[in-house]
């Protein structure tokens, strides 16, 4: 008697050889490396592998198709990242792959996007500070979300020699109140612009305990203080996961990290209009990076606008 033929339907070992058939190529191995804790858009991808868009294009689309990968879709550009492991036999490679070095020049190519990233947002910020304002009313303004955030704040357990450090304060208008509830506060931002506009508010209040610096909050070494605060910044990193991870030894062991950001959304003028690298954030990946980062998830908080944009105010601790 002859045995049944095997089926032709779709199997799950169809899944399996699509897994292995997409991994079994090293650019593709590289670009999941590369996108370890990133995600990165097709043209991006094509300069950091000095390849063309449409090779690139054909590598992302096996990688997706095989489960590998995931995509966002931010205006009309499209994300790449690593999808989340659907198995044992994804796990273990990603796991494998993230024990190899990035080799240098993969490296300085990363960096090289990650400087285009963070030099757009630096431009904005340099031609924009006059409008402030207006700019930041367009989507969310402090006057929205500062109850929350101060409600997440004054639970925390701080004591009266507590220090704090903003980064990216911007005009300044969060720190008077940081500037109550704090021994010392300093504050860093990147745009001798917005920095002129915090010390104007410093003085204009009397902020004695407030030290304003100029500098990029992800180069520059700062000594580390029991609460860090980032307010609508995130979204102007080049790499929030690892702006996440370089922020976290600024924080004292048992200190906090308070960030307030936009929720994922597709609403893409807000690159142009408010120098937006990213449309927000979906809040599991704040809280992975976080995690990543070694911080522990702690409190949050979601306010949805009138204007349609949700706000999502997160509470990190350094343990
Ligand atoms: C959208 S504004 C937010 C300002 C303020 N926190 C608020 O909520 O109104 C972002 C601020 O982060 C600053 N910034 C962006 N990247 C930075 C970096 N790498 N280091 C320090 N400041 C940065 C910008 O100059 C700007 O002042």
């Amino acid at each position: 008697m002859s045995l049944p033929l095997p089926s032709l339907d779709h199997e799950p070992a169809d899944d399996l050889a699509a897994l292995c058939k997409a991994a079994g190529d090293p650019l593709r191995l590289q670009v999941l490396r590369a996108l370890a804790n990133d995600s990165f858009g097709v043209l991006e991808l094509a300069q950091i592998f000095a390849i063309g868009q449409s090779g690139m294009s054909h590598h992302l689309k096996v990688l997706a198709q095989a489960g590998l990968l995931a995509t966002r879709r931010e205006g009309n550009a499209v994300f790449y990242r690593r999808a989340l492991p659907g198995g044992a036999l994804h796990a273990a490679l990603l796991e494998e792959l993230d024990r190899l070095p990035v080799p240098d020049n993969l490296q300085a190519r990363i960096r090289a996007v990650h400087g285009q990233r963070a030099e757009a947002s630096r431009e904005f910020f340099a031609r924009m500070a006059s409008n402030f304002q207006a700019q930041q009313d367009l989507i969310a303004s402090l006057a929205q979300y500062r109850d929350s955030l101060l409600s997440l704040l004054d639970a925390l357990p701080l004591t009266r020699q507590a220090t704090a450090l903003e980064v990216g304060p911007g005009d300044g208008a969060f720190l008077p109140e940081l500037a109550r509830r704090f021994a010392q506060v300093s504050a860093l931002d990147n745009s001798p612009a917005m920095l002129e506009l915090a010390r104007q508010r410093c003085e204009r209040e009397g902020l004695g305990n407030v030290q304003l610096q100029l500098a990029d909050a992800l180069q520059q070494p700062h000594s580390p203080v029991d609460c860090v605060v980032l307010n609508m910044v995130l979204h102007h990193f080049a790499a929030p996961a690892e702006a996440m991870r370089q922020l976290s030894p600024l924080i004292n062991s048992g200190g906090h990290l308070l960030i307030t950001e936009l929720c994922s959304h597709n609403q893409a003028w807000a690159r142009e209009a408010c120098g937006d690298l990213w449309l927000g954030f979906e809040q599991d990946d704040l809280a992975r990076w976080a995690e990543a980062a070694g911080l522990r998830v702690g409190e949050s908080l979601y306010l949805g606008l009138k204007n349609g944009f949700q706000i999502q105010v997160r509470h990190f601790a350094k343990p």
